[in-house]
């Protein structure tokens, strides 16, 4: 089966075997299945985040399950969406209709599925601050189980669902506590400055979505037109010692406070600083606008751009000593 489709990177590859699927039910079915139980699985949504370098001798799951519930709980709002929802149109209809929380995660590609498995964020906002459940089909016992915000264990770019139960359940829907006030999130300096620019002093919902969206046309490419999955690599966590050490190297290197008193770094500039932007290597090579985005620029094969991104790896380790780590799942 065609992956080519599926994958926002656009590499060419194959399922040994494929399955799309609309319900719970589905996945039952599909699921009782015990020569289909036998193969490796693959779960996709939008497949944003995955870099395929060979084809995949398992079985890829395709999650369409859709709809949107929407319940009132006093001045919040519970959106509830099926996993197969797209993450933009959901945004897209609660910024229509109001809801505010998710506004600063506008253009984010994938799907309602994939938003806690790796804690999507964007502009000051993770989807651990909305977030109230989600449930997920177990594949070993074929029940839906419901994961609250606690059993998730979300971190940066982190979950359970990536940690100790990979591989083992398949989300469904995933409800969002969102509100009818909004708290707009738009101290992320590009936000306001771009706000500043517009003359807008108190902005709306769609403001702030829509100023999100023009940074993010701006920075990133469009994956119909470019192949991408977007940061390549995670923002590298390192620790305050050996921050102080890199600072009194390069004064300017970008900083952010990190849980237990440690230091996140901008993966993008460590990338740039070694000349990577914008470097174009074969049908491969990094985002003009934005280095810690790796980009096919035709015909690229899974492999070569896995070559690269090591190559960008090891040049980072030796001018900065900071090792990176790829966010885009490697098939
Ligand atoms: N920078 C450079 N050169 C570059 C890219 C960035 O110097 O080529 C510097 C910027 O000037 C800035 C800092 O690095 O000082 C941070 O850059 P930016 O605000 O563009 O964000 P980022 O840290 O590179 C992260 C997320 C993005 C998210 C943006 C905005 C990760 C891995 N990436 O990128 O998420 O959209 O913040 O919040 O955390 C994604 O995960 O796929 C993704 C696009």
């Amino acid at each position: 089966y065609a992956l080519k489709q599926l994958n926002t990177f656009g590499v060419d590859v194959n399922a040994k075997l494929y399955v799309e699927i609309f319900s719970e039910a589905d996945l039952l079915e599909v699921f009782s299945n015990q020569a289909v139980k036998e193969n490796k699985l693959l779960v996709l949504g939008g497949g944003s985040n995955m870099l395929f370098t060979k084809d995949y001798d398992g079985l890829v799951v395709k999650i369409s399950i859709k709809g949107i519930d929407v319940k009132e709980d006093g001045n919040d709002i519970l959106v509830t969406a099926g996993a197969g929802e797209v993450w933009d149109s959901l945004v897209k209809y609660c910024v229509a209709n109001k809801y505010a929380g998710i506004e600063n995660l506008t253009l984010i590609p994938g799907t309602v599925g994939a938003s806690p498995i790796q804690n999507i964020g964007a502009y000051g906002v993770e989807i651990k601050d909305v977030f109230e459940s989600c449930t997920a089909f177990e594949i070993a016992t074929g029940q839906i189980k419901t994961f609250s915000k606690a059993d998730c264990g979300f971190a940066y770019r982190e979950s359970v669902f990536k940690g100790k139960l990979k591989g083992q359940f398949i989300v469904t829907a995933v409800t969002y506590r969102l509100s009818r006030t909004a708290k707009l999130q738009t101290h992320y300096g590009a936000i306001n400055a771009e706000l500043e620019r517009r003359g807008i002093t108190t902005p709306t919902i769609a403001d702030v979505s829509e100023v999100v969206a023009a940074i993010r046309v701006s920075k990133l490419p469009d994956p119909s037109t470019i192949g991408n999955a977007g940061s390549f690599f995670k923002n590298p966590i390192i620790s305050r010692q050996v921050f102080d050490d890199l600072l009194a190297q390069f004064p300017d290197i970008p900083h952010y406070p990190a849980p237990d008193g440690r230091v996140k770094l901008a993966a993008g500039w460590l990338i740039e600083a070694c000349g990577f932007k914008g470097v174009v290597e074969g049908n491969t090579g990094t985002w003009k606008n934005q280095a810690l985005v790796l980009v096919n620029h035709g015909g690229a094969t899974g492999q070569e751009v896995y070559r690269f991104s090591e190559k960008i790896i090891n040049t980072v380790q030796q001018k900065f000593g900071v090792l990176l780590e790829r966010e885009v799942n490697i098939f």
